[in-house]
């Protein structure tokens, strides 16, 4: 058993329209000025018609799995943090499962709001100390632009779309995730909620009328809880990893609202640079807002091999999630050979193959099945 769990590989998409305050502007009744100055956000990105949750995951997967040099087929587990899967089942990560060709490999979607990725790595860094996984992949994907109330200038300047995705592998070197804190708080769930589409209310006439589809948040409550919830929950994880505040190199914070993440260095006692932030060019993606910060941090060379960082959440639940990682992939990352593109593309379109086959051999097989029970039942 290889007790470790380590990040071998990293990846991210955003779609590519990009939604800017000015526009939104013309939407609603609000400016530039004010959401600058009260969440730091300057334009978000709002997924095309083509695309969704599972396809904005799969671009993230791919990404990871490519710089780690792992195959499809020797993922155990797939893992999608999300609020707003493509359906309410099956979940999202089947689809991403089905698309990477990862036939070996279990999948799940996880429903923890913003926390959602940090829960992610602590079931999977568990999954690996256990031994029952090996490579497990932990990804965030929302498509929040399509669970907007686009008249409701409270939320629907606050949140983008896009995934990102860290690949866990087990191994017997010290270092990887060494110490995660979750926490949950379910007498603020009408804080930050999607009221319909659930079996307490189906979708009908009233929810459609009513826009009870669509996100609703209480700001002011969640602020509040957040800039409370991130101290505590860095300090634990710290505590548990036996990690000096000022050992640590980057904290990646989800990237929910400036003021919340400057407040929490402030208490903290921590200068605001060591907290990553890229709000101001993505806004809020829920679950998907750590792990593209995490990458783009990489990307930018602010962590560097054995640095200690942190990751900490908090969302929608109400959660919260803090995860202490020591840095162990070489850095930086040499890029992919054409030759070993290639054959990740024939795995991918190998993998396309099989579903495709999979599909028709049930279809067939239905429709065989079919005529002979109905010759049967004449009989
Ligand atoms: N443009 C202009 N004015 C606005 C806008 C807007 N987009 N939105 C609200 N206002 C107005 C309000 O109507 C209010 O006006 P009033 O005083 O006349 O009533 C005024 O601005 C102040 O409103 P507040 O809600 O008190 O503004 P606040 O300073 O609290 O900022 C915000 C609001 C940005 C939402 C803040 O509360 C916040 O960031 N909260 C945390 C949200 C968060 O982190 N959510 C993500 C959780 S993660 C997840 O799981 C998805």
């Amino acid at each position: 058993m290889s007790p470790y769990a380590h990040v071998v590989g990293w990846g991210r998409y955003v779609p590519e329209r990009v939604l800017s305050n000015e526009e939104l502007a013309h939407l609603v009744d609000t400016s530039d000025e004010w959401i600058r100055a009260r969440t730091g956000i300057g334009e978000r990105r709002i997924a095309g018609e083509e695309e969704s949750t599972a396809t904005m995951a799969i671009r993230a997967a791919r990404q990871a799995l490519e710089m780690a040099g792992v195959r499809p087929a020797q993922l155990d587990m797939v893992i999608v943090a999300t609020i707003t899967p493509d359906y309410l089942f099956p979940a999202t990560a089947c689809a991403v499962q089905d698309a990477l060709g990862a036939r070996h490999a279990g999948a799940f979607d996880l429903s923890a709001g913003c926390s959602g990725f940090v829960y992610g790595l602590g079931i999977g860094a568990n999954l690996i100390a256990a031994g029952a996984c090996r490579n497990v992949l932990v990804i965030g994907s929302e498509t929040l632009s399509r669970v907007m109330d686009w008249s409701d200038r409270s939320t629907c300047v606050l949140f983008g779309d896009g995934a990102g995705a860290v690949l866990l592998q087990a191994s017997d070197v010290p270092g990887g995730v060494l110490s995660v804190v979750l926490g949950a708080d379910g007498s603020g769930g009408d804080l930050l909620w999607q009221p319909a589409g659930g079996s307490r209310h189906p979708a009908s006439h009233y929810t459609v009328a009513e826009r009870m589809h669509c996100l609703r948040m209480k700001g002011r409550e969640v602020y509040r809880f957040a800039v409370q919830q991130i101290p505590q929950a860095t300090r634990e994880v710290l505590e548990r990893a036996g990690i000096d505040i000022r050992d640590v190199a980057l904290f990646v914070p989800h990237q929910a609202n400036q003021r919340i993440i400057e407040a929490a260095a402030r208490t903290l006692g921590v200068s605001p640079d060591r907290f990553y932030c890229n709000l101001e060019r993505y806004g809020n993606t829920s679950a998907a807002s750590i792990p593209i910060a995490l990458v783009e941090a990489l990307e930018a060379g602010r962590i560097q091999r054995d640095d200690v960082i942190v990751c900490v959440g908090f969302g929608a639940g109400l959660t919260w999630g803090a995860a202490a990682i020591r840095w162990s992939a070489p850095l930086p990352v040499a890029p992919l050979s054409r030759w070993a593109s290639l054959v990740y593309r024939l795995r991918y379109w190998q993998a396309g193959a099989r579903s495709a086959g999979r599909r028709l051999s049930r279809w067939i097989g239905a429709r065989f099945n079919g005529r002979k029970s109905g010759e049967n039942g004449r009989n």
